[in-house]
C-alpha cells in the first residue's frame, strides 16, 4: 500500500516494509543530490513548516528538500508574529494552515502534539519533533547514514547519552532491531531509557538491550557509537542537569580503543559531549548524516504528496 498520504508521528507506527520503502527512494533521491540533478516533481505543492521550537537542521533541510523538488514552502520559526501569542489553539491554527498547504511539518515541545494534529487535519503530518517523545525523520536519517556507510547488516550499535530526555533515540531504538541490528545503551544511570521503552522493545522484538554506564565499556567493539546532547531544555529541575551535566565525552583519546571503521554519529547539535578535536578523524559522521537529511526528506515529501519513483 505504501506510505502515500500517510502521517509520519513515530517510529513506532512503521513497518519494515515502510521504512524500506522510504529508505529506498532516499537512496534515489541522493544519487540526483549528488549529480546536483534539478526536479519538479513536487512543481505546485504546498509545504508547511511551523516550528514552535528552536531547529536549524529539521527545518532547513525539510525546506531544502521541497525546494529541490520543485514545491514551495510557508510556514514560521517560532510563534512571534502568529496569532498563537493572541492565545490561538494549536488545533485552530493547524486547521487554518491546512488550507493553505498539501503537508505540515511540526515541531513542538509538547509530546503528544504531532499525534493530535494529524487527528486535526486532513492533510499528511511528519512530526519533527514533539518534546522528549519522538523524532521519526531523524531516526529514519540516521538508519539512511548506516545502510549507505555501512550496509544494514549485523552490526552493534551503542546509543549514548541522554537516553532519558531524548526523542532521537527514543524514535532510533524502534529502527534498529527491524534490521537484526544489535543495540546497546550507554548513559548515567540518571539518563536512562525510560523503562516503558525497554518494556515495549522487549515485548515487540523480543531483545533486551545491555546497558552500560560509560562509552569506555563499549568502545572496543561497536560498530557505531551514536552520541546525544544532554538535553538540557527538557530538565524539569536545572540541579537535575547540573548533577549530569558534563558527565561523558568523546575524545581522540577514547577513540584509541575504536574498531578501525567504527563510526560516530550524532543527531546534533552538539555542546561538549564530541571534542572538536574528533571531526579530522575518519570515524566522524555527524555532519554527513545531516547531509543525508536532505535525501531522506526529499524522499518523504515525494512519497507522501507525490508519486514516488526514480525520477
Ligand atoms: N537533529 C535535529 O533535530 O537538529 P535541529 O534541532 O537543529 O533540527
Amino acid at each position: 500500500m505504501g506510505i502515500k498520504s500517510k502521517d509520519i508521528i513515530s517510529a513506532v507506527d512503521l513497518t519494515r516494509e515502510d521504512v524500506e520503502e522510504i529508505l529506498s527512494q532516499a537512496e534515489v533521491m541522493l544519487g540526483h543530490l549528488e549529480r546536483k540533478k534539478r526536479l519538479n516533481k513536487l512543481q505546485g505543492k504546498i509545504l508547511a513548516t511551523l516550528f514552535f521550537e528552536p531547529s536549524t537542521r529539521t527545518r532547513l533541510s525539510f525546506e531544502s528538500a521541497m525546494t529541490r523538488l520543485g514545491g514551495s514552502v510557508i510556514g514560521f520559526s517560532g510563534t512571534e508574529g502568529t496569532s498563537v501569542q493572541k492565545g490561538e489553539t494549536l488545533t485552530d491554527t493547524v486547521k487554518n494552515i491546512e488550507k493553505y498547504c498539501d503537508c505540515i511539518v511540526m515541531r513542538n515541545p509538547y509530546e503528544g502534539s504531532a499525534r493530535l494534529v494529524s487527528q486535526a487535519v486532513d492533510v499528511p503530518v511528519i512530526n519533527g519533533g514533539d518534546g522528549s517523545n519522538q523524532h521519526p525523520t531523524q531516526a529514519l536519517l540516521d538508519l539512511l547514514t548506516i545502510k549507505v556507510e555501512k550496509g544494514l547488516k549485523k552490526l552493534k550499535v551503542a546509543l549514548c547519552g541522554d537516553l532519558k530526555y531524548g526523542r532521537t533515540v527514543h524514535s532510533l531504538i524502534y529502527l534498529l532491531p527491524m534490521f537484526g541490528i544489535d543495540v546497546s545503551l550507554v548513559s548515567p544511570k540518571a539518563l536512562s531509557m525510560p523503562g516503558w521503552i525497554m518494556e515495549d522493545i522487549e515485548g515487540k522484538y523480543g531483545i533486551s538491550p545491555e546497558i552500560y554506564e560509560s562509552m569506555d565499556d563499549v568502545i572496543s567493539w561497536v560498530d557505531v557509537l551514536y552520541v546525544t546532547r544532554i538535553q538540557k531544555e527538557r530538565f524539569p529541575d536545572p540541579n537535575e542537569y547540573e548533577r549530569v551535566a558534563g558527565s561523558y565525552s568523546v575524545d581522540n583519546r577514547l577513540l584509541k580503543k575504536a574498531k578501525h571503521d567504527m563510526m560516530i554519529l550524532h543527531p546534533l547539535p552538539r555542546v561538549n559531549e564530541i571534542k572538536p578535536e574528533v571531526d579530522d578523524t575518519p570515524y566522524a559522521r555527524y555532519f554527513k548524516q545531516s547531509f543525508y537529511g536532505v535525501s531522506l526528506r526529499m524522499a518523504l515529501l515525494d512519497l507522501l504528496m507525490g508519486t514516488g519513483g526514480s525520477d
